[in-house]
């Protein structure tokens, strides 16, 4: 052992160190230098044998490549592998946003009515109880107030079961000429396949000199042709509401059976989509028109309906779970 083969010793571990590409190898050289029976370990326990003279600077000579040797172990650092990147690769393109179903069929339905020349006015969800029933000819004992399953708020609001209150609404607060749409959402204390406690109606309501049920035949045929297709059946059924007279439900002809008779149609053929009518008198009286000189008419549909059939959805519930993967298909 002398001074050059200290160095020699010395220069070869730090080479290795430098060498080595894995934490398993450094281990390795560490205890090849500097383990119990380590070459630098060896030397250090070899000294005492040493002629005295040389013990002093072999030894500062070991302890110094000791300790330059675990410095450079625990200096060592290992380049991790770099991650592959391929720049020609298209981006990662963000998610964009998408209109409800619900929202498209709405907004559909607007745009129609607002070509004919309606204009939209709104209501509250929250709605006295007697702009909801009374003011439209349903009073306290009408056996219509059970039908609607009522959500009551306290013995003056309720959230609303229909859009017709804000036929009220716009009533009192001007006078004929009036044609609007009022789409908004409605509650009833519902729910299976076919009914959801919260759904969207759009109301029209239409007061002039010498409307007739023709004009109101005229409009909603056009409605659903432009909604369903030029060749849709419809059918104008006699039916009633307290609010209109006479009254007439609007089917259209199945569009899931074609009309041969199916589960949605309950093999009728037909499927109801609106209800609509002439507005009584009495709802003019109501609101202060003088019904001598002036008649309406009055509709209201289910924007549910409409999206069922025309995306041939048998489940209303599916619209309101947000399931991204229901939502991204329209
Ligand atoms: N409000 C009625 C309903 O919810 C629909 C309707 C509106 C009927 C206007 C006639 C006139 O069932």
């Amino acid at each position: 052992m002398n001074m050059e083969w200290i160095k020699n010793i010395e220069d070869e571990a730090l080479k290795e160190i430098e060498n080595t590409k894995t934490e398993q190898e450094l281990l390795l050289v560490k205890s090849k230098y500097l383990g119990d029976k380590g070459k630098i370990t060896l030397g250090i326990k070899g000294i005492k044998d040493l002629d005295p003279s040389l013990r002093r600077d072999v030894g500062y000579l070991l302890n110094e490549a000791k300790r330059k040797i675990k410095k450079a172990i625990s200096e060592k650092k290992f380049v991790e592998e770099e991650e592959f990147f391929d720049e020609t690769l298209p981006p990662i393109m963000p998610s964009f946003g998408k209109l409800h179903p619900i929202t498209k069929i709405m907004n559909e339905v607007v745009s129609l009515f607002v070509q004919l020349g309606f204009s939209i006015s709104e209501g509250p969800e929250i709605e006295l109880i007697e702009y909801n029933f009374d003011a439209l000819n349903i009073p306290p004992s009408h056996p219509a107030r059970d039908m609607h399953d009522t959500f009551y708020v306290d013995d003056k609001w309720l959230l609303r079961t229909h859009t017709s209150p804000v036929q009220i609404r716009v009533m009192k607060e001007k006078k004929p000429p009036i044609r609007i749409i009022a789409p908004g959402r409605v509650y009833r204390r519902d729910s299976d396949i076919s009914h959801s406690p919260m759904f969207h109606q759009v109301e029209g309501l239409l007061v002039d000199h010498n409307i007739s049920f023709s004009n109101l035949k005229g409009i909603l045929s056009f409605f659903l042709q432009e909604m369903f297709g030029h060749d849709a059946e419809i059918r104008f059924r006699p039916s009633y509401f307290p609010f209109t007279e006479p009254s007439s439900e609007v089917d259209i002809g199945c569009i899931l059976c074609s009309g041969k008779g199916c589960r949605t149609c309950k093999n009728t053929g037909w499927l109801e989509i609106l209800g609509a009518g002439m507005v009584d008198p009495e709802v003019f009286k109501y609101v202060g028109i003088d019904s001598e000189k002036y008649t309406g008419f009055a509709f209201g549909l289910g924007i549910e309906r409409i999206a069922m059939l025309k995306y041939g959805i048998s489940d209303i519930r599916l619209f309101f779970e947000n399931d991204w993967r229901f939502l991204t298909q329209f």
